[in-house]
């Protein structure tokens, strides 16, 4: 892990810089990775979402069920992952795609239930994700999703681990510094799930979390968490607007 020691005297000197908000990772990105990225004969990502649609169509569970026999096409799926974590009331928890693609395989289809990071539940998430590419963002974060929304955001303002810097330190007032050859963006979501370079491989915006909170040296959140999800929930809402990306290409 490198050492982000050198982010403390950045934030010493430019603390008071303020937020130019709503800039999607894409813009941070050199010419020839914005290339790879829209290029989807290029684009690793794209990898995820062709095997994501054989799995799509691999029956599965007791009665050798495939997603396809209940959801037919994946394109049914536009517009649902552009709007979660979304709140299920009944539930009394709140959704992402993670969840929803692991409940169902489990409760309806009745596989084993995919492992979270793992290729095929990244496969189908991004398979997922990516039918919906280029819709905006758009949560809710009224009514019962309220508290879960406002412990997301004191969650992201929060200090945390052996450097003592919230989410809000980077991603906010540090937006667009260079440290050790990497330029901290405003930690918007719309990429997700998303292939990165350091990672050699995809991952989603809960991995993303993880490994932000490693570089601080902070505990890591159990993915499924309420906490976990409601810091999802407040990273989709100030993405809000912005069209999803997925997969989208970062460093
Ligand atoms: C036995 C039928 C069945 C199978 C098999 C099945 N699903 Fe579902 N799934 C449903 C039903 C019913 C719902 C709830 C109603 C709805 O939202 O469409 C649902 C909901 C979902 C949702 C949430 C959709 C939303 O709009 O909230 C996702 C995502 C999903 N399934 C993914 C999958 C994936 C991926 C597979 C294959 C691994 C799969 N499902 C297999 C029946 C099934
Ligand atoms: C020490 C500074 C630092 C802190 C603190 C930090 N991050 Fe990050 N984060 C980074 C760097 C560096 C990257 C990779 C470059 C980029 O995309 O900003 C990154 C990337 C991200 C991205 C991906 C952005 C994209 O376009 O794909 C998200 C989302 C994110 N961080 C969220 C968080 C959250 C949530 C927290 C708090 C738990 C957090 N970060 C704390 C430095 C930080």
């Amino acid at each position: 892990m490198k050492s982000w020691l050198p982010i403390l005297l950045l934030l010493g000197c430019c603390a008071s810089a303020g937020p130019p908000e709503h800039r999607s990772g894409y813009h941070l990105l050199g010419g020839e990775l914005r290339a790879l990225q829209d290029d989807d004969f290029a684009n690793p990502g794209m990898l995820w979402v062709d095997r994501g649609e054989r799995l799509w169509n691999a029956p599965g569970g007791p009665r050798e069920q495939s997603c396809r026999d209940c959801h037919d096409e994946p394109a049914n799926l536009r517009g649902l992952t552009n709007r979660l974590p979304r709140f299920d009331a009944e539930a009394d928890r709140l959704h992402n795609l993670d969840t929803l693609v692991r409940d169902c395989r489990q409760q309806r289809q009745q596989a084993e239930v995919l492992p979270h990071e793992s290729e095929d539940l990244l496969a189908l998430t991004t398979l997922i994700a990516h039918q919906s590419r280029g819709l905006p963002l758009e949560v809710t974060v009224e009514g019962p999703a309220r508290a879960a929304f406002e412990q997301g955001r004191a969650s992201f303002e929060r200090r945390r681990g052996q450097l003592d810097l919230s989410c809000a330190d980077c991603h906010q007032r540090l937006e667009g510094a260079r440290l050790r050859g990497e330029t901290i963006s405003a930690g918007m979501v719309n990429g997700f799930p998303l292939y990165r370079l350091t990672w050699e491989g995809l991952g989603s915006r809960q991995r993303m979390i993880r490994w932000c909170n490693e570089a601080v040296r902070a505990e890591p959140m159990d993915p499924d968490s309420r906490r976990a999800l409601a810091l999802e929930l407040y990273l989709a809402w100030r993405s809000r607007g912005l069209p999803l990306e997925s997969p989208a290409v970062r460093r």
